[in-house]
């Protein structure tokens, strides 16, 4: 079954699964060059879990052996719109306490997640803090934030697959998609 045969209708592809392959293997061998000391790769749930899972690998790939701890955080609510606060779901198990830290989430829209991530693991003492995400979407950022590993550059559009959802679903697909105009 090709590509094509298995995007739903009505889903574009936006970035394509040898896309994202061969762009996660640059960005392992970039985090791999800044010599983080005994990183602890910190990915954001839940929409991170697939790019994470395979930037983890990535990661291996580049010669690195992270340890691995997760955070839960929810900022959308409702639909696609962000509800502007962040909670925590489900808190990390590890301390990072004077440990490197790499943050990785899916998407850098507002900024308010992962703004919300890095006052978190820096009050808790981090030492330093790096930040990984899949998608850069410029245009509305509410808090001045940027990412230090940046997989694309994300057009504004709302954006599914690849872990991310719309109401729970598109997670599974192997692609990034956005939904096609009626
Ligand atoms: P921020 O806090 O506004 O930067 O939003 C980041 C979070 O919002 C991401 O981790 C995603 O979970 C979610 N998000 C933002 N835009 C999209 C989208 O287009 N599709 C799916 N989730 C999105
Ligand atoms: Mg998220």
């Amino acid at each position: 079954m090709d590509q094509t045969s298995s995007r739903p209708d009505g889903i574009e592809v936006v970035f394509s699964p040898a896309t994202i392959a061969e762009r996660i293997e640059a960005l392992s061998r970039e985090i791999m060059a800044a010599k983080f000391d005994r990183l602890l790769v910190i990915p954001i749930l839940t929409g991170s879990f697939v790019f994470s899972a395979d930037l983890l690998r990535g990661l291996h790939r580049a010669g690195l052996s992270p340890e691995v701890d997760f955070l839960s955080l929810a900022s959308y609510r409702r639909g696609t719109k962000s509800s502007g606060s962040v909670d925590i779901l489900r808190d990390m198990e590890l301390d990072v306490s004077e440990r490197d830290v790499l943050l990785v989430d899916d998407i850098l829209d507002t900024g308010r997640t992962l703004a919300y991530a890095k006052d978190l693991v820096a009050a808790r003492g981090a030492r330093r803090i790096g930040t990984c995400v899949l998608l850069n979407k410029k245009v509305r950022r509410a808090v001045d934030i940027s990412a230090d590993y940046v997989a694309f550059d994300c057009p504004p559009v709302f954006v599914v697959g690849y872990g991310m959802d719309l109401a729970h679903r598109y997670r599974e697909l192997p692609f990034v998609g956005r939904i096609a105009e009626a």
